[in-house]
């Protein structure tokens, strides 16, 4: 904790506020250490009970964690911060940042002429009482979806992936409910997940998909939720394979009592089959965001579904935000429509997996194993994460530890390959092989 920060307050929501605002301003950093209950009990001259109250709120709202004897902390990245981008260290200067898990902006598709041409024939303007999902969108990501196998029928939109697993998410459980994830996974969902007071069960994932054991412990677990990646998975890059996703389905099929959540967010940029678990459970969803093919600040993606689950999110979407923008969805159906940016997204496509699997390549010749079947990471064991990320950063390179991405999966480093030239794989392979496996100091023995 900041020396500098004094916690306060004589009830429970006094301390909590305290310790919100010491995180908002960030006198309170992520990950800093809060006292023990019994501790700050005393300080304050409180009740421990109190104080647990107060840890015990701030914990259901994802800002603090309890990790056994590691005591009680600020998450990593708790939801109150304003912007995204504070809540990382910044690299070094000059350094290279491969942290980030963007596109590379130069492949994504120009947005200007679709503007341009959406400007010069705006049609008449929408109202409360005519927006909504449009057709034409409507049946266009059907064909999509179609073509790729998962059964569209019922569908809204969505303001990106996440939002979509937010609001299905709140649709369907409630705090304290379990919801089993990949391990590792995505960060942001792992943050939400927290900030939506519900319980991460973490499941095992292999470079074909979320293993099938450990789905099946999840289930035993209590879980009411499950959300895959269908593709691209992050950190690791897993892909679910025809036979993982057979076995999942027959082991998932025909119940009732839990919602399958599957995340497509690599869409077209992915360069492998899709092999989708839509449908093997009565209530599911597939997202399929357009923001790492055409941009994330498109904010769009569509969310089909079984009958009861797109009716639940369109209803509450209708009763609170009213609909995505159709300025945006009439974007993005430009942007489907026209082959040259499909090309553009092929051409993509083609170079993240030229520079992944060249990473890989490199990587191999230094005996190092590493992940990355699909998308824009390379998910890489270490010995010690914080030794090799601090490493990679005295070498120039910034890379995501793998704490924000695990549960209880071992310790990794992720690396963002979009920005990567030809010529950068041979030194940081040859970086990353130095932080995987530090030399140990002359004299010591191995
Ligand atoms: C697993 C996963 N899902 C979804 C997304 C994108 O989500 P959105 O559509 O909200 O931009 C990302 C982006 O990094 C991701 O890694």
């Amino acid at each position: 904790m900041s020396a500098r920060y004094q916690l306060s307050g004589t009830t429970a929501v006094e301390i909590s506020a305290g310790i919100e605002s010491g995180i908002r301003t960030g006198a309170l950093s992520p990950g800093a250490p809060l006292p023990p209950v019994r501790a700050l009990a005393a300080d304050l001259g409180v009740s421990p009970a109190t104080v647990a109250r107060a840890y015990q709120e701030l914990r259901q709202r994802g800002l603090l964690v309890t990790a056994g004897r590691h005591g009680t902390r600020v998450r990593p990245r708790p939801p109150v911060a304003a912007r995204r981008s504070a809540l990382r260290p910044p690299p070094l200067p000059g350094a290279r940042d491969l942290s980030r898990g963007e596109p590379d902006r130069r492949l994504l598709p120009p947005l200007g002429p679709h503007l341009a041409a959406l400007a010069a024939d705006s049609g008449p303007s929408v109202s409360y009482s005519d927006a909504g999902v449009l057709p034409e969108l409507a049946e266009a990501a059907r064909a999509r979806l179609d073509a790729d196998g998962v059964p569209a029928g019922e569908l809204t939109i969505t303001g990106g992936a996440l939002d979509g697993i937010e609001r299905l998410l709140g649709a369907h459980l409630r705090p304290g409910d379990a919801v089993a994830m990949e391990d590792p996974g995505w960060a942001n969902l792992l943050d939400l997940v927290a900030a939506l007071g519900l319980r991460p069960i973490g499941v095992p994932v292999d470079d074909e998909g979320p293993m099938v054991a450990g789905v099946a412990a999840a289930l035993a677990a209590g879980a009411r939720a499950l959300v895959v990646t269908s593709r691209a998975q992050n950190p690791t890059g897993s892909a679910i394979s025809a036979e993982r996703a057979e076995a999942l389905r027959a082991l998932l099929a025909g119940r009732r009592d839990l919602l399958l959540i599957e995340d497509d967010h690599a869409a077209e940029l992915a360069r492998v089959p899709l092999h989708p678990l839509a449908g093997a459970t009565a209530s599911w969803a597939f997202l399929r965001s357009v923001s790492k093919p055409f941009g994330p600040d498109l904010r769009l993606a569509v969310l089909a579904g079984d009958e009861t689950t797109v009716a639940r999110v369109a209803g509450r979407t209708r009763v609170g935000a009213g609909w995505v923008s159709t300025v945006l969805q009439r974007l993005v159906l430009a942007l489907w429509s026209d082959p040259a940016v499909d090309e553009l997204v092929r051409r993509a496509a083609q170079s993240y997996e030229q520079r992944r699997d060249g990473l890989l390549t490199a990587l191999a010749e230094h005996g190092l194993r590493a992940h990355g079947r699909s998308g824009i990471n390379v998910w890489l064991p270490v010995a010690d994460e914080t030794s090799a990320v601090t490493a990679l950063r005295d070498a120039g390179w910034a890379v995501a530890p793998g704490a924000l991405y695990r549960i209880a999966a071992a310790p990794a480093v992720r690396v963002t390959v979009s920005s990567l030239h030809t010529d950068d794989l041979a030194p940081l392979a040859a970086a990353l092989a130095h932080a995987a496996n530090p030399t140990p100091p002359p004299g010591f023995p191995t």
